[in-house]
Protein backbone atom coordinates (compact mmCIF):
# COMPACT_ATOMS: atom_id res chain seq x y z
CA UNK A 1 0.00 0.00 0.00
CA UNK A 2 2.74 2.49 1.37
CA UNK A 3 5.22 1.59 -1.84
CA UNK A 4 1.79 2.02 -4.20
CA UNK A 5 1.47 5.76 -3.38
CA UNK A 6 4.80 6.45 -3.36
CA UNK A 7 4.97 4.97 -6.81
CA UNK A 8 1.47 7.15 -7.75
CA UNK A 9 3.51 10.02 -6.24
CA UNK A 10 6.46 9.76 -8.21
CA UNK A 11 4.15 9.35 -11.23
CA UNK A 12 2.06 12.00 -10.97
CA UNK A 13 5.68 14.06 -9.93
CA UNK A 14 6.80 13.03 -13.19
CA UNK A 15 3.91 14.52 -15.06
CA UNK A 16 5.32 17.92 -12.95
CA UNK A 17 2.08 18.29 -11.24
CA UNK A 18 4.36 17.88 -8.26
CA UNK A 19 5.49 20.82 -6.44
CA UNK A 20 6.80 19.05 -3.59
CA UNK A 21 8.56 15.96 -2.63
CA UNK A 22 6.76 16.18 0.93
CA UNK A 23 3.62 13.97 0.18
CA UNK A 24 1.63 15.67 2.58
CA UNK A 25 2.60 19.16 1.75
CA UNK A 26 1.26 18.26 -1.85
CA UNK A 27 -1.55 16.00 -0.69
CA UNK A 28 -2.68 19.56 1.52
CA UNK A 29 -2.26 21.35 -1.74
CA UNK A 30 -4.29 18.68 -3.76
CA UNK A 31 -6.69 19.13 -1.16
CA UNK A 32 -7.22 22.79 -1.25
CA UNK A 33 -7.17 23.21 -4.86
CA UNK A 34 -10.31 20.55 -5.24
CA UNK A 35 -12.03 22.39 -2.95
CA UNK A 36 -12.08 25.68 -4.21
CA UNK A 37 -12.53 23.90 -7.65
CA UNK A 38 -15.95 22.13 -6.24
CA UNK A 39 -17.44 24.40 -4.75
CA UNK A 40 -17.71 26.52 -8.05
CA UNK A 41 -18.32 23.61 -10.26
CA UNK A 42 -20.13 20.96 -8.31
CA UNK A 43 -22.94 23.09 -7.13
CA UNK A 44 -25.77 21.13 -6.26
CA UNK A 45 -28.00 24.19 -4.34
CA UNK A 46 -29.28 25.56 -7.69
CA UNK A 47 -26.82 25.78 -11.45
CA UNK A 48 -23.76 27.22 -11.64
CA UNK A 49 -22.08 30.27 -11.94
CA UNK A 50 -21.99 31.88 -15.30
CA UNK A 51 -18.71 32.27 -16.77
CA UNK A 52 -18.78 36.02 -17.66
CA UNK A 53 -19.62 36.55 -13.95
CA UNK A 54 -18.19 35.72 -10.12
CA UNK A 55 -19.43 33.82 -7.52
CA UNK A 56 -17.56 33.66 -4.66
CA UNK A 57 -17.48 30.18 -2.81
CA UNK A 58 -17.67 32.21 0.34
CA UNK A 59 -20.84 34.12 -0.06
CA UNK A 60 -22.86 31.46 -2.42
CA UNK A 61 -26.16 34.03 -2.95
CA UNK A 62 -24.36 36.61 -4.60
CA UNK A 63 -23.68 37.19 -8.09
CA UNK A 64 -21.22 40.03 -9.20
CA UNK A 65 -21.39 40.92 -13.54
CA UNK A 66 -21.00 44.02 -13.08
CA UNK A 67 -19.06 46.57 -15.50
CA UNK A 68 -18.00 43.34 -18.13
CA UNK A 69 -19.76 44.77 -20.85
CA UNK A 70 -22.72 42.25 -20.86
CA UNK A 71 -25.18 43.09 -23.60
CA UNK A 72 -27.97 40.49 -21.81
CA UNK A 73 -28.72 39.33 -18.88
CA UNK A 74 -26.73 36.36 -17.96
CA UNK A 75 -28.63 32.85 -16.39
CA UNK A 76 -29.29 33.66 -13.10
CA UNK A 77 -28.95 30.45 -10.61
CA UNK A 78 -31.97 30.33 -8.66
CA UNK A 79 -30.08 30.21 -5.39
CA UNK A 80 -29.24 33.55 -5.75
CA UNK A 81 -30.18 36.89 -3.85
CA UNK A 82 -28.32 39.29 -4.74
CA UNK A 83 -27.05 40.22 -8.23
CA UNK A 84 -25.27 42.85 -9.50
CA UNK A 85 -25.65 43.81 -13.39
CA UNK A 86 -25.09 47.23 -13.26
CA UNK A 87 -22.43 49.26 -15.75
CA UNK A 88 -22.90 46.97 -18.67
CA UNK A 89 -24.46 47.72 -22.09
CA UNK A 90 -27.93 45.72 -21.43
CA UNK A 91 -30.62 46.68 -23.53
CA UNK A 92 -33.31 44.45 -23.25
CA UNK A 93 -34.49 41.77 -20.88
CA UNK A 94 -37.03 38.81 -21.72
CA UNK A 95 -40.15 38.25 -19.94
CA UNK A 96 -37.94 34.68 -18.81
CA UNK A 97 -34.89 35.83 -17.93
CA UNK A 98 -35.52 35.66 -13.84
CA UNK A 99 -38.19 33.40 -14.08
CA UNK A 100 -36.16 30.43 -12.13
CA UNK A 101 -34.46 33.34 -10.14
CA UNK A 102 -37.61 34.35 -7.04
CA UNK A 103 -34.86 34.63 -4.58
CA UNK A 104 -33.84 37.74 -6.19
CA UNK A 105 -33.39 40.37 -3.10
CA UNK A 106 -31.93 42.68 -4.45
CA UNK A 107 -31.17 43.10 -8.24
CA UNK A 108 -28.83 46.17 -9.56
CA UNK A 109 -29.35 47.37 -12.92
CA UNK A 110 -28.28 50.88 -12.97
CA UNK A 111 -26.51 52.18 -15.53
CA UNK A 112 -27.09 50.23 -18.55
CA UNK A 113 -29.01 51.15 -21.89
CA UNK A 114 -32.24 49.30 -20.77
CA UNK A 115 -35.16 51.25 -22.53
CA UNK A 116 -38.97 50.32 -21.82
CA UNK A 117 -39.56 48.52 -24.97
CA UNK A 118 -36.89 46.05 -24.64
CA UNK A 119 -38.36 44.84 -21.08
CA UNK A 120 -40.95 42.79 -21.13
CA UNK A 121 -44.12 43.52 -19.55
CA UNK A 122 -43.81 40.43 -17.01
CA UNK A 123 -39.80 40.82 -16.41
CA UNK A 124 -40.16 41.48 -12.63
CA UNK A 125 -43.46 40.02 -11.74
CA UNK A 126 -42.29 36.98 -10.19
CA UNK A 127 -39.73 38.42 -8.19
CA UNK A 128 -41.99 38.12 -4.95
CA UNK A 129 -38.58 38.43 -2.62
CA UNK A 130 -37.31 41.77 -4.51
CA UNK A 131 -36.63 44.65 -2.21
CA UNK A 132 -34.12 47.21 -4.04
CA UNK A 133 -34.31 47.39 -7.42
CA UNK A 134 -32.21 49.60 -9.17
CA UNK A 135 -32.91 50.91 -12.89
CA UNK A 136 -31.03 54.47 -12.48
CA UNK A 137 -29.30 55.77 -15.51
CA UNK A 138 -30.91 54.12 -18.58
CA UNK A 139 -33.33 54.98 -21.15
CA UNK A 140 -36.82 54.08 -19.42
CA UNK A 141 -39.59 56.22 -21.24
CA UNK A 142 -41.98 54.30 -18.14
CA UNK A 143 -42.03 52.96 -15.27
CA UNK A 144 -41.45 49.19 -15.81
CA UNK A 145 -44.93 47.55 -15.40
CA UNK A 146 -46.16 44.75 -12.87
CA UNK A 147 -44.01 45.72 -10.60
CA UNK A 148 -43.75 43.40 -7.26
CA UNK A 149 -44.97 44.69 -4.51
CA UNK A 150 -42.43 43.80 -1.78
CA UNK A 151 -39.68 46.52 -3.13
CA UNK A 152 -38.77 48.81 -0.82
CA UNK A 153 -36.03 50.72 -2.35
CA UNK A 154 -36.89 51.77 -6.50
CA UNK A 155 -34.40 53.93 -8.04
CA UNK A 156 -35.38 54.98 -11.24
CA UNK A 157 -33.50 58.57 -11.42
CA UNK A 158 -31.77 59.44 -14.54
CA UNK A 159 -33.93 58.37 -17.31
CA UNK A 160 -36.38 59.59 -19.95
CA UNK A 161 -39.57 59.07 -18.09
CA UNK A 162 -41.94 61.79 -18.68
CA UNK A 163 -45.50 60.55 -16.83
CA UNK A 164 -46.09 58.28 -14.22
CA UNK A 165 -48.81 56.04 -15.30
CA UNK A 166 -52.05 55.89 -12.90
CA UNK A 167 -51.42 52.25 -11.65
CA UNK A 168 -47.63 52.01 -11.68
CA UNK A 169 -46.75 51.52 -8.30
CA UNK A 170 -49.96 50.09 -6.75
CA UNK A 171 -50.22 48.13 -4.30
CA UNK A 172 -46.35 48.63 -3.06
CA UNK A 173 -46.90 49.17 0.51
CA UNK A 174 -43.82 48.75 1.51
CA UNK A 175 -42.03 51.06 -0.94
CA UNK A 176 -39.85 53.33 1.41
CA UNK A 177 -37.70 54.73 -0.76
CA UNK A 178 -38.23 55.93 -4.63
CA UNK A 179 -35.77 57.81 -6.85
CA UNK A 180 -37.16 59.57 -9.69
CA UNK A 181 -34.43 62.84 -10.08
CA UNK A 182 -33.46 63.52 -13.45
CA UNK A 183 -36.31 62.54 -15.68
CA UNK A 184 -38.80 64.57 -17.66
CA UNK A 185 -41.40 64.11 -15.10
CA UNK A 186 -44.25 67.01 -15.58
CA UNK A 187 -46.94 65.63 -13.54
CA UNK A 188 -46.94 62.71 -11.15
CA UNK A 189 -50.69 62.81 -10.97
CA UNK A 190 -52.58 60.39 -8.40
CA UNK A 191 -49.31 57.67 -9.30
CA UNK A 192 -48.05 57.95 -5.84
CA UNK A 193 -50.77 58.99 -3.12
CA UNK A 194 -51.30 55.38 -2.06
CA UNK A 195 -48.23 54.22 -1.03
CA UNK A 196 -48.40 53.87 3.01
CA UNK A 197 -44.47 53.61 3.64
CA UNK A 198 -42.78 56.06 1.24
CA UNK A 199 -40.64 57.83 3.24
CA UNK A 200 -38.36 59.37 0.87
CA UNK A 201 -39.65 60.94 -2.32
CA UNK A 202 -37.12 62.84 -4.75
CA UNK A 203 -38.71 64.43 -7.52
CA UNK A 204 -35.77 67.00 -8.18
CA UNK A 205 -34.40 67.88 -11.45
CA UNK A 206 -37.43 67.20 -13.56
CA UNK A 207 -40.18 69.74 -14.85
CA UNK A 208 -42.89 69.73 -12.13
CA UNK A 209 -44.01 73.58 -12.20
CA UNK A 210 -45.97 72.88 -9.01
CA UNK A 211 -45.92 70.73 -5.60
CA UNK A 212 -47.98 67.80 -6.75
CA UNK A 213 -51.11 68.33 -4.84
CA UNK A 214 -51.53 64.34 -4.32
CA UNK A 215 -48.60 62.84 -2.28
CA UNK A 216 -48.02 59.97 0.15
CA UNK A 217 -48.83 60.83 3.93
CA UNK A 218 -46.10 59.26 5.67
CA UNK A 219 -43.38 61.19 3.48
CA UNK A 220 -40.17 62.49 5.87
CA UNK A 221 -38.09 63.47 3.40
CA UNK A 222 -39.78 65.64 -0.22
CA UNK A 223 -36.83 66.93 -2.47
CA UNK A 224 -38.08 68.99 -5.30
CA UNK A 225 -35.37 71.40 -5.92
CA UNK A 226 -34.49 72.10 -9.76
CA UNK A 227 -37.81 72.02 -11.34
CA UNK A 228 -40.13 74.59 -12.85
CA UNK A 229 -42.02 75.14 -9.91
CA UNK A 230 -43.87 78.38 -9.03
CA UNK A 231 -46.63 77.85 -7.42
CA UNK A 232 -47.32 75.86 -4.62
CA UNK A 233 -51.11 74.66 -3.83
CA UNK A 234 -52.91 75.58 -0.54
CA UNK A 235 -52.48 73.51 2.26
CA UNK A 236 -50.30 70.55 0.55
CA UNK A 237 -47.93 70.19 3.83
CA UNK A 238 -50.49 70.43 5.75
CA UNK A 239 -51.61 67.15 4.69
CA UNK A 240 -48.10 65.81 5.21
CA UNK A 241 -47.72 65.80 9.07
CA UNK A 242 -44.33 63.79 9.34
CA UNK A 243 -42.59 66.06 6.74
CA UNK A 244 -39.38 66.73 8.13
CA UNK A 245 -36.76 68.02 4.92
CA UNK A 246 -38.58 70.00 2.12
CA UNK A 247 -36.04 70.96 -0.48
CA UNK A 248 -37.40 73.46 -2.84
CA UNK A 249 -34.16 75.16 -3.95
CA UNK A 250 -33.82 76.24 -7.73
CA UNK A 251 -37.04 76.83 -8.62
CA UNK A 252 -39.16 79.77 -9.95
CA UNK A 253 -41.04 80.54 -6.71
CA UNK A 254 -42.40 84.10 -5.86
CA UNK A 255 -44.26 85.48 -3.21
CA UNK A 256 -47.48 84.98 -5.08
CA UNK A 257 -47.15 81.43 -5.69
CA UNK A 258 -46.88 80.58 -1.73
CA UNK A 259 -49.82 80.61 -0.12
CA UNK A 260 -49.75 82.78 3.79
CA UNK A 261 -49.40 80.08 6.10
CA UNK A 262 -48.00 77.26 3.37
CA UNK A 263 -44.81 76.79 5.57
CA UNK A 264 -46.45 77.35 9.01
CA UNK A 265 -46.29 73.44 9.72
CA UNK A 266 -44.70 72.56 12.66
CA UNK A 267 -42.95 69.14 11.52
CA UNK A 268 -40.76 70.76 9.50
CA UNK A 269 -37.07 70.99 10.67
CA UNK A 270 -35.32 71.78 7.54
CA UNK A 271 -36.68 73.88 4.34
CA UNK A 272 -34.48 75.04 1.34
CA UNK A 273 -35.74 77.55 -0.53
CA UNK A 274 -32.47 79.01 -2.12
CA UNK A 275 -31.96 79.88 -5.88
CA UNK A 276 -35.62 81.37 -6.45
CA UNK A 277 -37.69 84.72 -6.61
CA UNK A 278 -38.89 85.17 -3.40
CA UNK A 279 -38.80 89.16 -2.31
CA UNK A 280 -40.03 88.48 1.47
CA UNK A 281 -39.27 86.00 4.14
CA UNK A 282 -42.21 83.54 3.80
CA UNK A 283 -43.95 82.87 7.13
CA UNK A 284 -42.33 79.25 9.00
CA UNK A 285 -43.28 77.50 12.30
CA UNK A 286 -41.43 78.52 15.21
CA UNK A 287 -40.02 74.58 15.29
CA UNK A 288 -38.34 75.10 12.11
CA UNK A 289 -34.50 74.43 13.08
CA UNK A 290 -32.62 74.98 8.84
CA UNK A 291 -33.62 77.71 6.51
CA UNK A 292 -32.34 78.23 3.58
CA UNK A 293 -33.51 81.62 1.64
CA UNK A 294 -30.00 82.30 -0.38
CA UNK A 295 -29.58 84.04 -3.73
CA UNK A 296 -33.45 85.36 -3.76
CA UNK A 297 -34.78 88.87 -4.04
CA UNK A 298 -35.73 89.57 -0.75
CA UNK A 299 -35.71 92.95 0.24
CA UNK A 300 -36.44 93.21 4.27
CA UNK A 301 -35.61 91.38 7.27
CA UNK A 302 -39.51 90.67 7.93
CA UNK A 303 -38.51 88.94 12.08
CA UNK A 304 -42.21 87.71 12.51
CA UNK A 305 -41.51 85.57 9.99
CA UNK A 306 -39.76 82.76 12.15
CA UNK A 307 -39.85 84.91 15.52
CA UNK A 308 -42.88 85.04 17.87
CA UNK A 309 -44.35 85.16 20.94
CA UNK A 310 -43.66 81.45 22.53
CA UNK A 311 -44.35 81.62 26.02
CA UNK A 312 -44.25 85.53 26.58
CA UNK A 313 -40.86 85.34 24.84
CA UNK A 314 -39.85 85.99 21.38
CA UNK A 315 -38.73 82.75 20.05
CA UNK A 316 -37.38 80.66 17.39
CA UNK A 317 -35.62 77.59 16.49
CA UNK A 318 -33.54 78.16 13.72
CA UNK A 319 -30.27 76.94 13.98
CA UNK A 320 -29.11 78.01 10.42
CA UNK A 321 -30.32 80.71 8.88
CA UNK A 322 -29.11 81.66 5.12
CA UNK A 323 -29.54 85.35 3.73
CA UNK A 324 -26.74 85.96 1.58
CA UNK A 325 -27.24 86.61 -2.04
CA UNK A 326 -30.26 88.79 -1.48
CA UNK A 327 -30.88 92.55 -1.41
CA UNK A 328 -30.73 93.39 2.00
CA UNK A 329 -27.27 93.53 4.19
CA UNK A 330 -26.09 92.91 7.89
CA UNK A 331 -27.06 96.37 8.80
CA UNK A 332 -30.48 95.69 7.96
CA UNK A 333 -30.74 92.90 10.68
CA UNK A 334 -32.47 94.01 13.42
CA UNK A 335 -30.81 94.19 16.92
CA UNK A 336 -33.76 92.35 18.14
CA UNK A 337 -32.87 89.29 16.05
CA UNK A 338 -29.98 88.42 18.38
CA UNK A 339 -32.19 87.40 21.30
CA UNK A 340 -34.86 85.77 19.30
CA UNK A 341 -32.05 83.61 17.59
CA UNK A 342 -30.62 82.31 21.05
CA UNK A 343 -29.99 78.57 19.47
CA UNK A 344 -28.11 79.55 16.13
CA UNK A 345 -25.38 77.99 15.37
CA UNK A 346 -24.92 80.27 11.49
CA UNK A 347 -26.38 83.11 10.46
CA UNK A 348 -25.16 84.73 6.92
CA UNK A 349 -26.82 87.78 5.82
C1 LIG B 1 -35.67 27.57 -15.96
O1 LIG B 1 -35.60 26.26 -15.48
C2 LIG B 1 -36.13 25.31 -16.37
C3 LIG B 1 -36.15 23.96 -15.67
O2 LIG B 1 -34.93 23.72 -15.01
C4 LIG B 1 -35.29 25.30 -17.64
O3 LIG B 1 -35.81 24.39 -18.57
C5 LIG B 1 -35.31 26.70 -18.25
O4 LIG B 1 -34.46 26.76 -19.36
C6 LIG B 1 -34.89 27.73 -17.24
N1 LIG B 1 -35.10 29.04 -17.80
C7 LIG B 1 -34.20 30.01 -17.74
C8 LIG B 1 -34.52 31.30 -18.40
O5 LIG B 1 -33.14 29.89 -17.14
C1 LIG C 1 -37.03 61.24 -24.20
O1 LIG C 1 -38.42 61.34 -24.30
C2 LIG C 1 -38.87 62.36 -25.19
C3 LIG C 1 -40.39 62.48 -25.13
O2 LIG C 1 -40.98 61.67 -24.18
C4 LIG C 1 -38.41 62.01 -26.59
O3 LIG C 1 -38.80 63.02 -27.48
C5 LIG C 1 -36.90 61.88 -26.60
O4 LIG C 1 -36.45 61.45 -27.86
C6 LIG C 1 -36.44 60.88 -25.55
N1 LIG C 1 -35.00 60.90 -25.46
C7 LIG C 1 -34.29 59.78 -25.43
C8 LIG C 1 -32.82 59.96 -25.31
O5 LIG C 1 -34.81 58.70 -25.49
C1 LIG D 1 -48.95 79.12 12.70
O1 LIG D 1 -49.18 77.86 13.28
C2 LIG D 1 -49.40 77.93 14.67
C3 LIG D 1 -49.45 76.53 15.21
O2 LIG D 1 -50.24 75.71 14.40
C4 LIG D 1 -50.69 78.71 14.95
O3 LIG D 1 -50.94 78.79 16.32
C5 LIG D 1 -50.54 80.11 14.37
O4 LIG D 1 -51.75 80.82 14.50
C6 LIG D 1 -50.16 80.04 12.91
N1 LIG D 1 -49.85 81.39 12.45
C7 LIG D 1 -50.27 81.91 11.32
C8 LIG D 1 -49.93 83.32 11.06
O5 LIG D 1 -50.92 81.25 10.51
C1 LIG E 1 -41.32 90.28 19.89
O1 LIG E 1 -40.80 90.85 18.69
C2 LIG E 1 -41.62 91.85 18.11
C3 LIG E 1 -41.03 92.24 16.78
O2 LIG E 1 -39.68 92.39 16.86
C4 LIG E 1 -41.71 93.02 19.10
O3 LIG E 1 -42.52 94.05 18.54
C5 LIG E 1 -42.33 92.51 20.38
O4 LIG E 1 -42.35 93.54 21.34
C6 LIG E 1 -41.55 91.35 20.96
N1 LIG E 1 -42.27 90.78 22.07
C7 LIG E 1 -41.66 90.26 23.13
C8 LIG E 1 -42.56 89.72 24.22
O5 LIG E 1 -40.45 90.25 23.26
Amino acid sequence: MRLLMLLLLAGLCGLGLCRSRDPFRWLSYMHSRYRSYGSLQADTTGGDCPQECDCPPSYPVAMYCNGRGLQQVPNVPSRMKYVYLQNNQISAIQDDAFVNSTAIVWLMLQQNLLTSDGIGPNVFSGLTNLQRLFLDGNLLNHVPSNLPTSIRVLRLSSNNISALEEGAFSGMEDLTILKLHDNIIEDVGGALKSLPSLTLLDISSNRLRTVPSLLPERLHQLYLESNSIDTIPADVLHKLSQLQFFRLANNKLTDKGIPASTFNVSGLIELDLSYNKLERIPLVSTKLQNLYLQANQIKEFTLGSFCRVVDIRNYSNLRVLRLDGNEINSGDFPQEAALCLRLARSIDV
